[in-house]
């Protein structure tokens, strides 16, 4: 897998971020493992330490394993505004996992992050590369039952 990650960029340190998220995404469990970041420090000639530096600077990437679907309510003031609290509570319920926490089936990892820059449709959430806004406990519920139909 690795291999066919670094065919698509050249050795250079500016491709760190992309080859990460590359890795991430090809990974089932949606995270970068330590042999990963072993490898990844080879070839870019960078240092393990500069690549976990990266790793915990960027909240989208993972070093634990994580469900096949990443959700991430916007915490941030405006979308806190807008009830996100609420539906962070009622996701947790129907999801049965709390903040952090991947659902037993593997299917679902609630997170919490930063302004996700559509504060205009608050309370927000992205799940994986898709952004979902307006929310309310029923809309949410929808988009849960969808996901877990197309599982
Ligand atoms: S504050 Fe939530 S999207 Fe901006």
């Amino acid at each position: 897998m690795y291999e066919k990650i670094f065919n698509k960029y050249s050795p250079e340190k500016e491709n760190l971020i992309y080859i990460l998220h590359d890795i991430q995404d090809a990974n089932p469990q949606n995270f970068i493992s330590e042999d990963a970041v072993q490898k990844v420090s080879e070839y870019l000639k960078i240092s393990i330490s500069h690549i976990y530096g990266v790793l915990t600077f960027y909240s989208m990437y993972s070093t634990k394993p994580r469900g096949k679907n990443v959700i991430r309510l916007c915490e941030a003031p405006p979308c806190f505004l807008k009830g996100s609290e609420r539906i962070l509570k009622n996701l947790c319920k129907i999801l049965n996992v709390k903040v952090g926490g991947t659902t037993s089936d593997g299917l679902f990892t609630v997170e919490l992050c930063a302004c996700l820059g559509i504060c205009g449709n608050a309370p927000v959430m992205m799940i994986n590369e898709d952004v979902y806004g307006d929310l309310t406990d029923e809309k949410v519920e929808k988009i849960i039952t969808e996901i877990k139909g197309r599982a």
